[in-house]
């Protein structure tokens, strides 16, 4: 049977990518590339396009300009933007194939469900915090429908050829959503975060949480074969924020897949610990989250890390190893 070779229409790729015209003319004239029926290139030939497509780093600024941004930073090495957004909603107004690292730590509603106990009571000293309905936060809608949406535009805004991804999850989330990462991205991993110390749980104290590492149908190794897929952090007891993780587990995950000047983008922020860990990997970042205390938290911990190099959130280093990660 003939093998039918799909066409991209050069005027689909201006408005789905925010090139201009005159820049893609001018490319497709340097590589050589063939255009039929006065509109049309070939798979071949859009793989050939990817780089350029790919490199054009103010697409996200303009796109997201449509957005309304809580904080920018603009510094040498860094620029940071966090957004009060849902995530799903904010996912939408980043540009196709422009973000290369996506790291993430959702809000499950399962999670909470399963934090309630008897009359639906969250336990324990976050339990006065809550900012909707005795909640802690918002939460995302954690239904696999739901879910397919929040991947698909995950995958849409990563790029192709560099593209990876660290999701979280904890046990409960992961047998009901983990597999559903697969349909979507390249499941590579499985990683275990070892918390070190115990915490609660009827059956079992829970001390660990997941991360399904994937990657967007490209190859690109990570930095160093050595590294485990076990990680050991302590946890953050009594953090300002619920949930808070430590800076070094999105350190782990952002070290092992950047290059200096990546863009990371996390659409539930939470305090900003990811936003940490990007900026001490000079890369860029962008991020939001749907709590008025997330982006509040975020922004102060963000600015005074930039200005003097101090985390006002994390004073001290949760490693417990020798740090294989980044030494
Ligand atoms: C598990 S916490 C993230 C904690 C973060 N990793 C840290 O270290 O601080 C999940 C976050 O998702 C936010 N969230 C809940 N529903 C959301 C939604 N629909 N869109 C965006 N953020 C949401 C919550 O406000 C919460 O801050």
């Amino acid at each position: 049977m003939k093998k039918i070779d799909l066409m991209y229409k050069t005027s689909e790729i201006i408005a789905k990518y925010g090139i201009t015209e005159s820049r893609l003319k001018e490319y497709l004239i340097q590589q050589n590339i063939l255009v039929l029926n006065e509109d049309e290139i070939s798979t071949k030939n859009f793989q050939t396009i990817l780089p350029l497509i790919e490199k054009t780093e103010d697409r996200i600024e303009k796109k997201l300009k449509k957005a309304e941004a809580s904080y920018l930073y603009n510094t040498d090495k860094n620029k940071v933007s966090i957004y009060q957004d849902d995530a799903i909603s904010f996912l939408k107004k980043i540009p196709t194939n422009s973000v290369d690292i996506i790291v993430t730590d959702p809000a499950y509603s399962g999670m909470n469900e399963k934090l309630k106990l008897g009359k639906g009571r969250i336990i324990g000293k976050y339990a006065d915090k809550g900012t909707e309905n005795g909640k802690w936060f918002g939460e995302f809608e954690d239904t696999e429908e739901n879910y397919n949406i929040f991947l698909s535009e995950c995958k849409r805004i990563l790029k192709k050829s560099t593209g990876h991804i660290y999701i979280m999850f904890d046990s409960y989330s992961l047998l009901s959503l983990g597999n559903v990462v697969r349909s979507h991205f390249d499941v590579k991993n499985l990683i275990t975060w070892d918390k070190v110390n115990i915490g609660m749980g009827h059956y079992f104290r829970r001390r660990h949480e997941y991360v399904i590492f994937a990657t967007n149908q490209n190859t690109r190794k990570i930095k160093n074969r050595k590294f485990p897929d076990v990680w050991r952090f302590k946890r953050i007891h009594s953090s300002k924020y619920p949930t808070q993780k430590p800076v070094e587990v999105f350190q782990a995950m952002i070290h092992a897949s950047s290059q200096e000047g990546f863009t990371v983008c996390d659409p539930f922020l939470g305090s900003a610990s990811s936003a940490i860990a990007a900026i001490k990997n000079n890369c860029n970042f962008i991020g939001c989250d749907i709590s008025d205390k997330s982006i509040e938290l975020s922004s102060l911990r963000i600015s005074e890390y930039l200005n003097t190099g101090k985390d006002n959130l994390q004073t001290k280093s949760m490693a417990v190893d020798d740090n294989i990660f980044w030494e």
